[in-house]
């Protein structure tokens, strides 16, 4: 019999069958099953003698010191690792192809001088790294460069080299193995890769960044199947038109995971943004009507930002309803509330939404502030000045609690945004309105 049986793994969940399906049952994503590879060896419970007697250990003998960190010389990305690297910590770091995943882990390295990094370059040539490190102003003097695919001359290179300080892998899909089955990239050999690189950190209490490209569809290409071998999963996020960047946490067995980091790229490298709320509302301008700031809760950390509306006779028998950075499900059902709630007639008006600087917002929570710039917009009068709204709307018009009430309100008073309107101080859209706009 085969030493081998293969199996299909959904790339998405990780549910294996031994028929490819079409939809997996686990997760109900289509066409995301792939060829995978397992071992055949059958054991019967019970039938191996254990060597040794298994050693218990007492939990309150283990020691609780702190965990000894290694920062990463940049505040933002340390907050998003729960204070820095911690030896022998594998970090994946996800994000679409192009959005800046090398250029942070340059960034980083710049700032550890008094570490030795040891650089995996599987998809560009050293010389594509080097012209990198130069349009960053970098010397590189800590960086040792391996250009090399082989997982075994890796794991081979880490164990030689005792003087190494952390290890970046660019990128984990380029790389195989021979002992694996399977062609590089595919679900064997980046999940036994992957495998292999961990137990080589966990070793040697290095950490080890691993870079992994993310498809269109969100799915770590291949292997989301990698997130629970790794202790770590960071995402990095954006969009080409804008040039801030959010790294957000997945999972993270060494710190929080709600944490957000806002970067900004820029002509010599990408630079943390410490005060984004600022970022975002440094273009706003001052009294023009269709716009409304709101708070934003990211992770645990208030964002400001700015709603912005425009409203405009529609030229066809059917009004358009356009959002770019909210939904447009959720923009439709404001709009019908408007109309009922807030006597507002939009019937003949098509509606644009934005959330200027190009962000996404996915919280109920700034439904007020969308309902408050549509009004503003439709009176042509703006919103006063120095006034911050969040908060659900609900369907007959009330204005809902959102979570971090206190938090949002003090951060906007701390932006200088005093009248701050909520649950905490108005019921209702109309009585919203009557203290934001003064016509
Ligand atoms: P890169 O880090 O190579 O992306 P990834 O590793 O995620 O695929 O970044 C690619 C983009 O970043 C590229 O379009 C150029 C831009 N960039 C800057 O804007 N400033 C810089 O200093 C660098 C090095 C790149
Ligand atoms: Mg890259």
């Amino acid at each position: 019999m085969s030493k081998f049986k293969t199996v299909y793994t959904c790339k998405n969940c990780g549910y294996t069958s031994y028929q490819w399906v079409g939809q997996c049952p686990g997760c109900n994503e289509w066409n995301s099953f792939v060829e995978d590879v397992i071992s055949a060896k059958e054991s019967k419970p019970g039938t191996t003698p254990l060597k040794s007697p298994c050693k218990l250990v007492k939990l309150s003998e283990v020691s609780s010191d702190p965990l000894r960190r290694i920062s990463s010389g940049i505040e933002e990305f340390d907050r998003v690792l729960g204070g820095g690297f911690v030896p022998g910590q594998v970090v994946l770091l996800a994000g679409e192809p192009g959005i800046g995943k090398s250029t942070i882990l340059t960034e980083i390295s710049k700032n550890l001088k008094c570490l030795n990094i040891l650089y995996v370059c599987g998809e560009e040539s050293i010389d594509q790294v080097k012209v990198r490190a130069v349009r960053m102003n970098y010397a590189a003097e800590n960086m040792l460069m391996l250009s090399e695919t082989n997982v075994d001359a890796i794991v081979l290179a880490i164990e030689q080299n005792k003087n190494i300080g952390l290890v970046i892998i660019d990128s984990v899909q380029t790389l195989s193995s021979d002992e694996l089955l399977g062609s590089p990239g595919s679900l064997v050999q980046v999940r036994g890769c992957t495998q292999m690189l961990t137990n080589v950190a966990k070793e040697n209490g290095i950490p080890m960044v691993l870079v992994g490209h993310v498809t269109k569809e969100g799915v770590v290409a291949g292997p989301k199947v990698l997130e629970h071998i790794v202790d770590t999963v960071l995402y990095l996020e954006g969009d080409s038109q804008h040039l801030f960047r959010i790294l957000r946490t997945n999972k993270n067995r060494f710190g929080p995971v709600s944490e957000v980091g806002i970067f900004e790229m820029e002509e010599g490298g990408i630079k943390e943004v410490k005060n984004p709320s600022d970022m975002f509302l440094k273009q706003r301008m001052a009294n023009s009507a269709g716009s409304c700031v709101t708070v934003v809760m990211e992770g645990y950390r208030p964002l400001l930002f700015e709603i912005q509306a425009l409203t405009v006779k529609t030229s066809f028998g059917y009004p358009r309803r356009t959002a770019s950075g909210f939904s447009n499900t959720r923009l439709q059902v404001l709009v019908a509330i408007l109309e009922r709630r807030a006597g507002l007639n939009l019937g003949s008006l098509d509606v644009y939404l934005s959330v200027a600087g190009g962000f996404k917002i996915n919280e109920y929570a700034a439904d007020l502030a969308v309902c408050l710039a549509i009004t503003s917009s439709v009176k042509d009068c703006p919103v006063k000045e120095g006034v911050a709204a969040f908060g659900e709307c609900g369907l007959n018009g009330e204005i809902r609690r959102v979570t971090q009430q206190d938090k949002r309100s003090k951060e906007a008073v701390k932006l200088g945004y005093g009248e701050v309107i909520s649950s905490d101080n108005t019921k209702n859209i109309l009585e919203a309105v009557s203290k934001s706009i003064s016509r």
